[in-house]
């Protein structure tokens, strides 16, 4: 199955022609850092192709290049997305999955309308957010694709620590919700403490893996753990 285009349509220049853009700071009264950052999207391919095919964000890629090479998603399948706000992981799980499967997200901030997928703003951290994605879901999920990145404050250290809290809890909740042969997907950094989420994973499920995709920008400690063959709730 193809699903390389996102089906939301989209302008965008055709052609492929790639002029650089530069960002003047003259106009508008930019922080270098807001002015090298929309110069990055500016000249971003990834960035140009998600709006060109329809999707909602250039994360879109990574997923479909994770799932092109492991095959996590199919029809039919339920699947969890936190932090799924632009769109773009749901959008690529509700193509997949089709009108036979679910797709359940959750983020900070509010969505467009996505077919298929059924959203709620809520804070994963807040004891009411595993608890609605369970009642939703009202049995057992295929997957948990956890893409949540906490705003970053710049120090890499802190930065690494709040996202691997992220992930941790992403797993508690993975670990309480997959069915047997589930998979799960989360967004770790490199940064010392990843490898401890890797090593808690491999107690239940058959294979666990690192996976950076060529999407995720090759400076960014940005990095996925992929976690394959649910053995099923251990015992306690
Ligand atoms: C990289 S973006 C996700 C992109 C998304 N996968 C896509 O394809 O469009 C990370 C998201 O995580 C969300 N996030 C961060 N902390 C969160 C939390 N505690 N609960 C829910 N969402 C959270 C952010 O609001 C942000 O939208």
């Amino acid at each position: 199955m193809s699903v390389a285009k996102g089906g939301g349509g989209g302008g965008g220049r055709e052609g492929g022609r790639s002029l650089k853009v530069k960002v003047s700071s003259k106009h508008g009264r930019r922080t270098q850092s807001s002015k090298l950052w929309l110069e990055r999207q500016l000249n971003d391919p990834y960035v140009a192709q998600a709006k060109r095919d329809g999707w909602r964000s250039r994360a879109a890629f990574k997923l479909l290049e994770i799932d092109e090479r492991y095959k996590l998603l199919k029809p039919g399948q339920k699947i969890v997305d936190l932090g799924a706000a632009p769109g773009g992981w749901s959008q690529v799980a509700a193509k997949i999955v089709g009108s036979r499967g679910r797709v359940i997200g959750i983020d900070l901030l509010d969505i467009e309308t996505i077919a298929g997928v059924e959203f709620k703003v809520m804070d994963f951290n807040d004891a009411s957010a595993p608890e609605w994605l369970k009642e939703t879901l009202g049995g057992k999920a295929d997957g948990v694709m956890s893409d949540m990145a906490a705003n970053t404050t710049g120090h890499r250290k802190t930065d690494h620590l709040k996202i691997i809290a992220l992930a941790e809890l992403a797993v508690e909740f993975a670990r309480e919700v997959l069915a047997p042969g589930g998979f799960f997907i989360s967004k770790v950094f490199q940064g010392g403490s990843e490898g401890e989420v890797l090593a808690s994973l491999k107690r239940d499920f058959t294979t666990v893996r690192h996976v950076k995709p060529k999407a995720s920008r090759a400076g960014s400690p940005e990095l996925y753990v992929l976690a394959t063959g649910f053995r099923g709730p251990g015992e306690e």
